[in-house]
């Protein structure tokens, strides 16, 4: 089969790059002409785990090949997805424009039938929207069917969900379109589910809102964990072993970041009031969130009278491990609280990227867990990457100014982090102490 994916970007590196390996013939179409080169060398835009080695293979048996060439894509190809980019307006309506230029793109070589995959995540009723770009600007309706198949990929496991992934929608009313699809994704072992258009860009959204829901929800509990005197995560496990809830997604911590959540869901809300259905659970789900990303900086303002002049150690600034990506990370939220309030940044990542560099070029990025917390007086773990579950809490306590601990995310246990000379830990729902002895503050 012939495929042509625009765009190749996150979802459509991950799809191209999928449908390569089972030996179909892709071509990958982006805008950027540095892009391209630098994949057709080889080397992968974006971090993402078995990447790099699947795309070296699919360039050297030539299964793939990266242009900027949009149209000779279109008309040797079969099958076309669109994976563009829809990012949300600051109204939270969803900005369509690049499928839209891709579908007026697509019109123009459209000379044989081909079925068009909106693989983007787009608010309902685009198909229809791409449908009728076709036909107004002349396309004869039997040369396609427009085909709605939304992804659910996480990042760090995006290849394999979209191998295996727990399930697959394709929204179409085409018995021919759907033959192809079927094709297409017959090699891979996911289950398949068979709907009409506007379920199928709908069920993107109710799954990324509910997920962000459980979140925000676990998320509450854990601050009133924090006052009681409870346990969350005790509480997560019991409410976790009941299959009617999953133990999914029951992580607290300082709230959800990443390229779909929080875009996701303001769109959902946006999409609602279009068609005067009010979204209030996610609505609230969103200012949750707003508040439980800063909760840190909650902290910190109760520990010290002036937050001024303290410097401040930023342990991890991707919105998850496994992933180079910042969008919307908590961390970001932070930081740009903490350095409004006059303090001093230090940061480590191990992904630390040149985006991060420009958002924040006055703080200091070091290149190791010890660098960071030297001479600081708080530490904040923002991301729950392997070598902070492994790091020797009495080294980072002897090195920091004031021994004070934020678990952002709940991975130190609280007696190890009392037994290292901490004067000061908080978590998130899973206790704190304080330890009032002066020989422990520097
Ligand atoms: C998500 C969806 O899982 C995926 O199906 C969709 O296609 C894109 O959005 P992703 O953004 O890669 O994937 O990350 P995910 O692993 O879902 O985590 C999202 C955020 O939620 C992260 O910031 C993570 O730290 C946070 N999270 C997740 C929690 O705070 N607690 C949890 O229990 C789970």
């Amino acid at each position: 089969m012939k495929i042509c994916v625009i765009g190749a970007g996150y979802v459509g590196l991950v799809a191209a790059l999928s449908f390569a390996k089972y030996k179909n013939d892709v071509i990958c179409v982006d805008k950027d002409v540095n892009k391209v080169n630098q994949l057709n060398k080889g080397i992968p835009t974006i971090y993402e785990e078995g990447l790099e080695p699947l795309l070296k293979k699919c360039l050297e048996k030539k299964y793939i090949l990266f242009t900027n060439n949009i149209r000779t894509a279109i008309s040797l190809s079969d099958v076309i997805m669109i994976t563009v980019g829809t990012p949300t307006n600051p109204d939270w309506s969803v900005d369509i424009s690049q499928v839209i230029d891709a579908a007026n793109e697509i019109s123009i070589s459209i000379d044989k039938y081909k079925v068009i995959i909106i693989k983007s995540t787009v608010p309902v009723g685009t198909h229809e929207t791409v449908k009728n770009i076709f036909i107004n600007r002349g396309v004869n309706e039997n040369n396609f069917d427009v085909v709605s198949n939304p992804e659910f990929l996480r990042e760090g496991r995006a290849l394999n969900d979209f191998l295996n992934g727990d399930r697959m929608v394709i929204g179409s009313n085409s018995k021919k379109a759907i033959r192809i699809i079927n094709k297409i994704y017959g090699p891979f072992k996911t289950k398949i589910i068979y709907t009409n258009p506007p379920t199928a860009e709908l069920i993107k959204y109710a799954s990324n809102a509910l997920l962000a829901t459980k979140i925000s929800f676990i998320n509450e509990m854990a601050n009133l964990c924090s006052k009681v005197d409870a346990n969350i995560e005790t509480l997560s496990y019991g409410l976790g072993l009941d299959k009617r809830i999953s133990k999914e997604f029951l992580n607290a911590g300082i709230g959800y970041g990443g390229s779909c959540f929080p875009k996701d869901t303001k769109a959902l809300v946006n999409i609602g009031e279009k068609y005067g259905c009010e979204f209030n659970i996610v609505r609230s789900t969103i200012k949750v969130n707003e508040n439980q990303r800063l909760k840190p900086v909650e902290i910190l303002l109760d520990h010290y009278n002036k937050i001024e002049g303290k410097t401040i150690a930023i342990l991890g600034l991707t919105f998850k491990p496994g992933t180079d990506d910042i969008r919307d990370a908590p961390s970001l939220y932070i930081i740009d609280e903490l350095l409004s309030m006059g303090a001093k940044i230090k940061c480590y990542d191990p992904t630390v990227s040149k985006e991060m560099e420009t958002l924040f070029p006055n703080i200091t990025y070091c290149n190791s867990i010890i660098e960071t917390v030297k001479d600081s007086h708080c530490a904040i773990i923002c991301t729950e990457l392997d070598e902070f579950y492994k790091m020797d809490l009495k080294i980072i306590a002897e090195n920091m100014k004031k021994p004070v601990l934020i678990d952002g995310r709940n991975i130190i246990r609280m007696k190890k982090a009392k037994k290292s000379g901490f004067s000061h830990y908080y978590s998130i729902g899973n206790g704190s102490f304080e330890i009032n002895d002066s020989t422990i503050h520097k």
